[in-house]
């Protein structure tokens, strides 16, 4: 149950505004124009309002929730009042560190680059969106960001990622991935299959074996891989994003193992929901989706990019310096219940 604040703003949670005498008959008015009800929300409830903006993509303009605040405050916007978490950079926690961050373009990806940078770092963001990564350089124009477009699928990239550090290479936060389209085992196409673990698994792998020489030879390095819930159970996806994750939590607990007395550190972070447009390939299996939706009512909480680029960043920073091997979920709680 959340606490209902006493002016309601764009960072009060959606939950909180439901709860709120005048700001729950103007949301639910809102939603019922769009054809929609709170119901559909489902773990979503847990966000502030203002994510909704980038979470619909272009369905609900930032207009849209500036009005909703406005009806509720007398026709003002209101400062926020502060109780509403905020990233709070850690000056100089990169300074003089290389960081190379795959996936940088969006999401989860596009936060712990522009964290690291904010930090001090020089970050070698890779994407295979080109426009995606060139938008982050111009967003972090006085910092130093090095953007490389890549598929991590192509042998010929990772290479040329390698040869973008120049030689120094402190840490690699392995981020970029796909989703499935929650297909079960009977129902897998061999293309579905083979898409995700050459993403998910084989990219990640092959640009992990170029970067471990760099590392070892320097005696210290920090790997962060981003698995999922999907892989710590078996009812978050579909079979092959599954399984792929389940590869990348055992990617990182061998290579922590073989790695450990060589100054070379490799942790997984396992996101929850995350508010991104990770896109889903294709139709979704009506199969998979029904048994996958009866699961999702355990899901706490939907987080914003942010919140999982300061639990990556912990774990690259020398502030992880005790830990290795782990698989860190960052969900809110989804994986105690
Ligand atoms: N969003 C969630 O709810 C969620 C939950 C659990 C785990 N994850 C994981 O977090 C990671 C990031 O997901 P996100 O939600 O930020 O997704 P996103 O789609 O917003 O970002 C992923 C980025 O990876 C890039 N990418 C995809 N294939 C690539 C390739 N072959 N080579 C290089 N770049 C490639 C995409 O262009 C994109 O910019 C993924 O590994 C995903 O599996 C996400």
């Amino acid at each position: 149950m959340s606490r209902t604040p006493a002016t309601l703003t764009a960072s009060s949670t959606i939950d909180q505004w439901l709860g709120h005498p005048e700001g729950g008959p103007v949301l639910r008015g809102f939603l019922a124009q769009a054809g929609t009800d709170e119901a559909a929300l489902g773990p979503a409830r847990s966000m502030p309002l203002q994510q909704l903006v980038a979470l619909s993509q272009g369905a609900l303009p930032q207009a849209a929730v500036d009005d909703l605040v406005r009806r509720v405050n007398g026709g003002i916007i209101p400062e926020a009042d502060g109780s509403a978490w905020q990233e709070r950079p850690v000056a100089g926690r990169f300074e003089g560190r290389t960081v190379i961050v795959t996936g940088a373009g969006s999401g989860i990806g596009r936060a712990t680059a522009s964290r690291v940078a904010r930090e001090g770092g020089r970050v070698i963001a890779v994407d295979i969106a080109a426009d995606r990564i060139e938008d982050l350089t111009a967003s972090l124009d006085d910092y130093q960001v090095v953007p490389i477009a890549a598929d991590l699928t192509d042998a010929e990239a990772v290479a040329r990622i390698i040869a973008g550090t120049e030689g120094r290479i402190d840490a690699l936060a392995n981020v970029a991935g796909i989703n499935d389209d929650f297909s079960p085992l009977h129902e897998v196409s061999d293309a579905m299959w083979s898409r995700v673990f050459a993403v998910n698994v084989e990219g990640l792998m092959r640009l992990t074996r170029a970067v471990l020489p760099v590392m070892l030879d320097a005696g210290r390095g920090s790997i962060v891989n981003v698995a999922s819930e999907a892989g710590l159970r078996g009812s978050a996806s579909g079979v092959a994003y599954t399984a792929s994750k389940h590869a990348v939590v055992g990617i990182t607990r061998s290579a922590a193992f073989m790695y450990a007395k060589d100054g070379v550190r490799i942790n997984a972070v396992a996101p929850g929901g995350v508010a991104t447009g990770i896109p889903m390939p294709g139709t979704p299996s009506a199969f998979g989706s029904a048994r996958l939706e009866a699961a999702r009512v355990n899901i706490p909480s939907i987080a914003d990019p942010a919140h999982l680029a300061a639990t990556i960043t912990f774990l690259l920073s020398d502030d992880g310096v005790n830990i290795n091997g782990a698989i860190l979920p960052s969900d809110g709680g989804w994986s105690a219940v």
